[in-house]
């Protein structure tokens, strides 16, 4: 598992249970959450962390927090998780931010930083993204980072884009 690494804004570390009270912050605004499927009590932001460190134990990889290395403030979190999309067994990038970060180049850093690790470190041959839809800024996100569009899926009941970056590609 790779602890820790810098973007050029940016510095990440190993999401982990002492993150609950920032993670839980983010969690409970309902401007960014509306395109994650809702808000998150505490219960279910601990139940986030343990299926995180879950995940990380089996994968390998998993979650970091993002902060301000001017300042150490929690700016959001991202990373790879292993999911079932459309059939098929992926390794997603995520990424989420807190809005006050929004509209800056940060979430581009934090994929292209995430895609690095991802294929420089743990050997991990292509990374899929998907977001809503209609969630323009995700889908700006992961073409700056280098995925190509590949098709339209149905998921969580609801419509979906599906992106892919292959290693070595671009
Ligand atoms: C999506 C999200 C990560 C973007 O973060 P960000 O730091 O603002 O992203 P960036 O600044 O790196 O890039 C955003 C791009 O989207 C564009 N964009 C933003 N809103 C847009 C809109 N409504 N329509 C079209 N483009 C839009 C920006 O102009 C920018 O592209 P550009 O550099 O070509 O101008 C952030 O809004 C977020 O955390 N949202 C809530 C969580 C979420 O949706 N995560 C993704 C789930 S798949």
């Amino acid at each position: 598992m790779i602890e820790t690494f810098r973007t050029p804004r940016l510095s990440a570390e190993r999401l982990q249970a002492d993150h609950l009270d920032e993670l839980s912050r983010m969690h409970r605004d309902p401007v960014v959450m509306a395109t994650l499927g809702g808000l998150r009590d505490d219960g279910e932001t601990r139940s986030f962390l343990r299926r995180n460190r879950e995940h990380r134990h089996r994968h390998g990889y998993g979650l970091w927090v993002f902060r301000d290395e001017r300042d150490g403030r929690f700016v959001g979190r991202g990373g790879l998780r292993h999911v079932p999309v459309g059939g098929a067994d992926e390794v997603e990038m995520a990424y989420a931010l807190l809005a006050e970060f929004w509209g800056r180049g940060l979430a581009t850093e934090m994929a292209r930083a995430i895609l690095k690790v991802a294929f420089e470190h743990l050997g991990i041959d292509q990374v899929v993204g998907f977001t809503l839809e209609t969630n323009q800024a995700s889908r700006r996100v992961l073409e700056k980072a280098g995925l190509i569009f590949e098709r339209a899926l149905i998921h969580a009941d609801d419509p979906h884009v599906l992106y892919r970056i292959v290693a070595g590609a671009g």
